[in-house]
């Protein structure tokens, strides 16, 4: 049974090999507690990954859930919390962050005017040790079975000894089995005054309509691309990491919304770099290819040279880069030219803010109707690419074909 563990000691088989060099010297200085296994863990932590070490403690710190965060803090000031949240979402956005952070809020005696614990009372000292008896944490996906549930429900009747509220998070909940769901009902219909259940899942389509219709329901967002790029700044500047904003914004695209996986992409890449993370060793380290090249394939096709295209294509080929993953990454560039051409859709551009000049640039070169033509053509290219029997010359056929757009579209509007 996994509930009522230290969180950190829960966790732990998930954080990753130790880094050579030690993030925060001043831990190591860390006076003995008194407490064995917080020790052990304080030091530890020097190489526990970014996404342990910064999980967000407070509302106010979860990135890109503003409206739930907002929610739920409005529910505890005015003392209408639910006792049953279904937080959906897929994995890695915060979830398991905004529960912990909910339990711990509500159990402090000290709130602030914000809504945000104190982090300084005796309940909220229970919680940072990670000794609180406020908060279970059910992992469903290796506890599914009647038995678990029923202990849990036992657990449940105990009212808390410290604070209000007993905050039961159960992850995964989709995996449990129907026999443990139908013990489940009842408690989740009638619970205790003190409980509060907190059902995460990755798969809501999963959660039977019971379940449903009994729950305040979270869809939490994936985060944006630029968010995560920020966050990683602020982390990087805290560890006293130097980083190109540019290298920040292609790992926050690759973490595809998920906050956890850009801390650890962040993570790989500060291991395999040192201390600066530049945008080179990047895209170097996850393989990806340069946008430079899309950049020139564009002002290649613009000058009608197809000898230069070919070219820049076999180049890639031979750089080992998959030809149907360029045409996906070659239509993601125009789209973004094509979002840059009207100031209604800029923000629209997911790129870092230094390369945005050259998107802009590049754009004003090129009519819309012949970017929505490219469009076009890779889009057909990449829909046919499965099934051609010539792929490289299927590319190959799709970039000649952007080669004369321009040619085209004036036949057509002389
Ligand atoms: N919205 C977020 N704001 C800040 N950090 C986040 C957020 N989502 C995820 N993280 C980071 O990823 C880690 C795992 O997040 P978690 O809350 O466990 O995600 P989930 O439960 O949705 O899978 C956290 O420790 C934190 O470092
Ligand atoms: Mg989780
Ligand atoms: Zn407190």
């Amino acid at each position: 049974m996994n509930y009522g563990l230290h969180p950190t000691v829960l966790s732990w088989k998930y954080t990753s090999e130790p880094t050579e060099f030690s993030r925060n010297e001043r831990s190591y200085q860390q006076p003995f507690t008194g407490r064995k296994i917080s020790f052990i863990f304080a030091r530890m932590s020097e190489f526990v990954v970014s996404a342990r070490k910064y999980r967000p403690q407070t509302f106010d710190t979860v990135v890109g859930q503003q409206s739930i965060t907002a929610t739920l803090k409005n529910a505890i000031r005015s003392d209408h919390l639910a006792q049953a949240f279904l937080f959906c979402g897929s994995r890695g956005v915060g979830k398991t962050s905004t529960a912990r952070i909910l339990a711990k809020t509500i159990n402090c005696f000290n709130r602030t005017e914000s809504v945000e614990a104190c982090d300084a009372c005796e309940s909220c000292e229970s919680f940072n040790s990670g000794a609180s008896l406020n908060v279970y944490e059910l992992d469903a996906a290796s506890n599914n079975s009647v038995e678990d549930i029923r202990s849990l429900i036992d657990q449940v009747r105990i009212a808390p000894q410290l604070g209000t509220h007993k905050v039961y998070i159960i992850d995964e909940v989709h995996m449990l089995s129907t026999a443990a769901f139908n013990a489940f009902l009842k408690t989740l219909e009638e619970p205790p005054k003190h409980a509060i259940f907190i059902l995460a899942t990755t798969e809501k389509h999963k959660i039977i309509p019971t379940i449903l219709s009994r729950c305040q329901i979270f869809d939490f967002n994936r985060i944006k691309v630029k968010d995560i790029a920020d966050h990683l700044m602020r982390i990087a500047r805290e560890e006293g990491i130097s980083a190109e904003g540019e290298a920040l914004h292609v790992i926050a695209q690759k973490a595809d919304g998920a906050l956890r996986d850009a801390l650890s992409i962040f993570d790989q890449i500060v291991t395999f770099s040192g201390n600066s993370i530049t945008y080179q060793n990047v895209i170097d380290n996850l393989n990806i290819l340069d946008y430079d090249y899309y950049f020139r394939i564009v002002e290649s096709a613009r000058k009608e040279d197809i000898p230069a295209v070919l070219l820049l294509l076999n180049d890639i080929v031979e750089r080992g880069f998959d030809a149907h993953n360029f045409i996906v990454g070659l239509s993601a560039h125009y789209r973004n030219l094509l979002v840059c051409k009207d100031v209604r859709t800029a923000p629209l551009l997911e790129v870092s803010e230094s390369i945005q000049d050259r998107f802009i640039e590049q754009s004003k070169a090129i009519p819309a109707d012949q970017l929505i033509r490219a469009l076009g053509v890779l889009s057909k290219a990449d829909v046919e690419y499965k099934a051609s029997k010539n792929q490289r010359l299927l590319v190959e056929m799709a970039l000649m074909q952007l080669c004369s757009i321009a040619k085209e579209s004036e036949k057509k509007n002389p």
